[in-house]
């Protein structure tokens, strides 16, 4: 070891020795020299000793202890990092040891209970998998993964990943699959229920273009003609439908985009109720406007809150009973919205039916909504329009009676106003 002792020992012991000369010289007695000449060396060894150990070290850098190591020869499952790198990992996680599961994270006790720690994996999970590839002897070395129903909610799916660690041990993942599931079902049923839009009127028009080139029905002028006009219905079903799939997909694709307009809703519904009346939408006068002229306006896309303002009258012109008024009413909600309710007095709709209303094609009485020129897409429509303008849906219905639909729209935020007077916006509230 090198240890630069600096100057202080050498210098004592130079004044050691002038010290026990200088004593010698005045006192002549060498006992008194003797005695300077011990302290002297006494006071040496001790600086020697306090610069070797720590005392004088001069500029010697000063060093920080080094980092603990980690200690292998710990068991992993003592090692307290487990247990934070586990409880770090978004879905449910154990280890398993010897079959039995040794540690788990707070999701998968949220999930199998309390009690699977340090339960028999097999008893844990109730499944072959699990026995094949987790418990005794049988754990393999390659990581696996598989499919698992029957865990928490009766239609939950799960992909179940092990990857072995050392000593029989297991790391197991369990990643919730249900909603990438129901996103695939929903493709699947959304182009299967397309297709059979399209093909009922296609196959109609099919159907009468056969027999008009048939040459005795085909010369008759009055079947002609009313072959024709129903094969106009049909195209322009068809087109009602391409329409309004293209307007859901444009909506969809809008979804994170904030609208920018500013948007008087009262003249967008005077407008619209004009539009119905002079395209000559049955019952359009029956349309009774009652709006709150006042209201602030609200930030939003114009051409979508009409196809909004346009769904929901049709709706209820079609829907409620004939004779009987559609109130159309907008007013403020409180500090931070604006309502539009579209009450009419029909029908109604069992409650089992509300919460399926806005999903696509979805109809009460499909026959019934068919025969009217319905696409069973403007309910799904709204929907995606509330959304992308972070307001909120609501529908009231009683059988007999009628049906109310809400429309709830954040007013616009004044950046100068003070925090505590800021209207919230409706932010992430659930559409119905
Ligand atoms: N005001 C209402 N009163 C009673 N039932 C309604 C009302 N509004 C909607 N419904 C029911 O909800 C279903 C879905 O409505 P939606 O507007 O999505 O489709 P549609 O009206 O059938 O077709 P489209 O809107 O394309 O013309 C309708 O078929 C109807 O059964
Ligand atoms: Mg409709």
């Amino acid at each position: 070891m090198s240890v630069r002792i600096l100057g202080p020992v050498t210098l004592c012991v130079i004044a050691t020795l002038v010290g026990t000369l200088f004593v010698l010289v005045s006192t002549e007695s060498t006992y008194a020299a003797a005695a300077c000449g011990l302290v002297g060396l006494l006071a040496t060894a001790v600086m020697y000793d306090s610069a070797v150990h720590g005392g004088i070290r001069g500029d010697l850098p000063v060093m920080s202890p080094p980092p603990m190591a980690p200690d292998y020869a710990v068991d992993l499952l003592d090692r307290p990092e487990i247990d934070a790198l586990i409880e770090a990992l978004p879905q449910p996680a154990f280890i398993v040891s010897a079959g039995c599961i040794a540690r788990a994270n707070r999701a998968t006790l949220a999930l199998l209970g309390r009690h699977v720690l340090g339960q028999d994996v097999r008893l844990a999970i109730r499944h072959p998998a699990v026995t094949q590839h987790l418990a005794g002897d049988s754990a393999g070395t390659e990581p696996v993964s598989m499919e698992l129903v029957g865990i928490g909610a009766a239609d939950q799916s799960w992909e179940l990943r092990i990857a072995p660690l050392s000593e029989q041990r297991q790391i197991v993942l369990l990643t919730d699959q249900s909603a990438r599931q129901a996103e695939a079902r929903m493709r699947v049923d959304f182009v299967a229920n397309a297709s059979h839009e399209l093909r009922t009127p296609l196959a109609g028009i099919l159907g009468f273009i056969e027999t008009l080139n048939d040459r005795e029905a085909g010369n008759d002028v009055a079947t002609r003609e009313r072959f024709l006009s129903i094969m106009e219905g049909e195209a322009r079903r068809m087109q009602r439908l391409v329409d309004d799939l293209m307007s859901l997909s444009r909506i969809e694709a809008d979804k994170f985009r904030q609208p920018e307009q500013s948007v008087d809703l009262c003249a967008l519904a005077q407008e619209t109720a004009e539009v119905l009346a002079r395209s000559g939408t049955p019952r359009a006068h029956d349309l009774a406007l009652d709006l709150d002229l006042g209201c602030p306006l609200i930030r939003g896309d114009s051409g979508q809150i009409s196809q909004l303002l346009h769904n929901l009258m049709s709706n209820a012109l079609k829907y409620g009973r004939p004779g009987t008024p559609v109130a159309v009413t907008i007013q403020r909600d409180g500090e931070d919205a604006v309502r539009l309710a579209i009450a009419d007095e029909g029908d109604g709709i069992a409650p089992e039916h509300l919460p399926r209303l806005t999903e696509r094609f979805y109809r009460v009485d499909s026959s019934r909504s068919r025969a009217m020129g319905g696409t069973g897409l403007g309910l799904a429509i709204v929907k995606h329009i509330v959304e992308r303008h972070r307001g909120r849906l609501r529908i009231d219905s009683v059988v007999g009676r009628g049906t109310t639909v809400s429309v709830m729209l954040p007013v616009p935020v004044d950046p100068e106003a003070p925090a505590e007077q800021r209207p919230r916006a409706l932010v992430g509230t659930p559409v119905i």
